[in-house]
């Protein structure tokens, strides 16, 4: 650890105050003074219907949404989420996973909005969300799709996923495909896993009476009218799922609970325990912690709920709490209902915990809290979780914001996360498209890609580092095993479009062209030189 690091850590570990960076730098709030000693000018603000990229910077694709991937007919999904690589032994190659989140109709099906869809075009939209298995080469200081490879598969809403353990769920052990798989992770052992989140708008929900009745929640609205034609039981969704990138088995693991997963952020811990950490990504619901029973395995282990007011991680297990047990009659009911559990133990309600990813340098856990419009956070933040003795095992820890989003810090509902070799922050905004552009979010201009210095010049401050097309949102920053190349994803151009012909977005194609969802690759050199 350099001096500037040591010095900033020590400064962020003595500050308890909501938004220590926004406070300390208000003075500097022009570009100029941001960049200065920086490697790079950050770009200001931009509403194009372009990838727009800080001076420096380049990008090139490397897939878009319908491009064939295999000689069996299968094509590269919509709305791409979570980049993760995994290394091919004995080859400089890469086996690249890609989630596909969920489908605009407008687009996909071409068809109104709001307008229902025949059986083959609903069938279409189900073979258009789950997640995508790429090889790729290198090819020069970036990569390129192997499109004749035997490992490029698909991932969908057709495909029989079980569960672990054998677990009966809704009546089957199988479930039928997975969906809105917006972030994920990766294990030691070198599979993916990729995190089901906003279900409910392909499946509905259920809920449980007092007595234990299950029905299915009418208010729930299931949005994009699949279950007319492929109704699904709502609990075979909301699972972690674990991808083997060779093979592209899969298995939904019923350990980590079930809820709007947004990710799977693994490590071992100092006392060598695999630890997962996950965020449950709606207004109000919980961050949690996984510790597996097995070093190589996530079929068992302990599943922890936070509280930030007590420090501590609390068990969810029905044979440590008499309430619990009352309610649930197995810990598999508990952990298919996880969120009544947490919020029956006290679990800190949070403004929308989404990705979560841990200092490579320090073990600090950051976690994205998007926003919380109910509770008067529009902006979001970024929290710092530090366990214990900088023991990811640890049951407790102590809590603050490291940056909160607003005008003055120049970014927004922090969404994705990703860490450079140097242990600085990379991120994405997620600010809806319900409101982009409009007050208090003008400042921001269209979702953007930042990049946070965690010491040295810059150190404390978002710097815009690209500005993505009309509509969408930046995705998935993931860095290439040499750090070199930034894979992003770029997720729904012209989204809210009214129609086809009033299309919001023609990226990347331009003129009168559809938008399509795209993995781009970004060369990041710049900040590194
Ligand atoms: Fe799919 Fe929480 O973003
Ligand atoms: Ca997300
Ligand atoms: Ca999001």
């Amino acid at each position: 650890m350099d001096m500037d690091q040591r010095q900033f850590l020590e400064f962020l570990s003595a500050s308890a105050a909501f938004s220590f960076f926004g406070g300390a730098l208000t003075s500097c709030t022009s570009l100029e003074k941001w960049a200065r000693g920086m490697a790079f000018k950050p770009l200001e603000a931009s509403t194009k219907d372009d990838l727009v990229l800080a001076e420096g910077f380049s990008y090139k694709p490397l897939i878009s949404w319908g491009e064939a991937i295999n000689s069996k007919g299968q094509t590269f999904g919509f709305n791409n989420d979570y980049i993760q690589w995994s290394e091919l032994s004995g080859s400089s190659s890469l086996v690249l996973w890609v989630n596909h989140e969920y489908v605009d109709p407008l687009i996909v099906s071409q068809s109104k909005r709001g307008e229902s869809r025949t059986k083959a075009q609903i069938e279409n939209e189900m073979r258009q969300v789950g997640g995508s298995l790429l090889k790729v080469d290198p090819s020069g200081s970036s990569w390129k799709v192997d499109f004749s490879s035997i490992y490029n598969r698909r991932l969908d809403a057709f495909s029989k996923i079980p569960f672990s353990n054998g677990e009966i769920i809704a009546g089957s052990s199988v479930a039928i495909g997975t969906l809105a798989n917006c972030a994920g992770g990766k294990t030691p052992w070198g599979s993916f896993l990729t995190c089901e989140e906003n279900y409910d708008g392909f499946v509905g929900e259920v809920e449980f009476t007092n007595s234990g009745k299950r029905i299915l929640n009418s208010r729930v609205s299931k949005k994009y009218g699949w279950s007319k034609h492929y109704p699904r039981p709502p609990e075979h969704y909301g699972w972690v799922v674990e991808v083997n990138p060779l093979t592209g088995e899969a298995v939904k693991h019923t350990g980590l609970g079930r809820f709007a997963h947004e990710c799977a952020t693994c490590t071992i811990s100092k006392s060598g325990e695999l630890v997962v950490y996950s965020g449950d990504d709606s207004d109000d619901e919980h961050l949690y912690k996984f510790v597996s029973d097995s070093r190589t395995s996530l079929k068992s282990g302990k599943l922890y709920v936070a509280s930030l007011e007590q420090g501590r991680w609390i068990l969810l297990d029905r044979e440590s709490d008499a309430r619990l047990k009352a309610k649930f009659p197995t810990q598999l009911d508990l952990l298919i209902r996880v969120r009544e559990a947490a919020k029956i133990l006290g679990a800190t309600p949070l403004d929308r915990p989404e990705d979560i990813e841990i200092h490579p340098h320090t073990g600090d856990v950051i976690v994205a809290l998007t926003n919380n419009k109910k509770k008067g956070n529009p902006f979001g933040s970024l929290l710092k979780i530090v366990e214990k003795g900088a023991d990811s095992s640890s049951l407790d820890f102590e809590s603050s914001t490291l940056l909160a989003g607003g005008e003055e810090s120049g970014f927004s509902c922090p969404d994705n996360l990703a860490f450079d070799g140097r242990g600085d922050l990379w991120f994405t905004t997620d600010v809806s498209n319900d409101s982009l552009h409009e007050d208090p979010y003008k400042f921001l201009g269209n979702n953007s890609l930042f990049y946070l210095p965690l010491s040295g010049a810059g150190m404390g401050r978002a710097h815009r580092v690209a500005s993505g097309p009309v509509g969408s949102e930046l995705t998935g920053p993931c860095f290439s095993p040499d750090g070199n190349t930034l894979f992003l994803s770029v997720q729904h151009p012209g989204e809210k479009s009214p129609s086809l012909k009033e299309l919001t977005s023609h990226w990347p194609g331009g003129g009168d062209s559809l938008p399509k969802p795209s993995v781009v690759m970004v060369d990041v050199r710049k900040v590194f030189s």
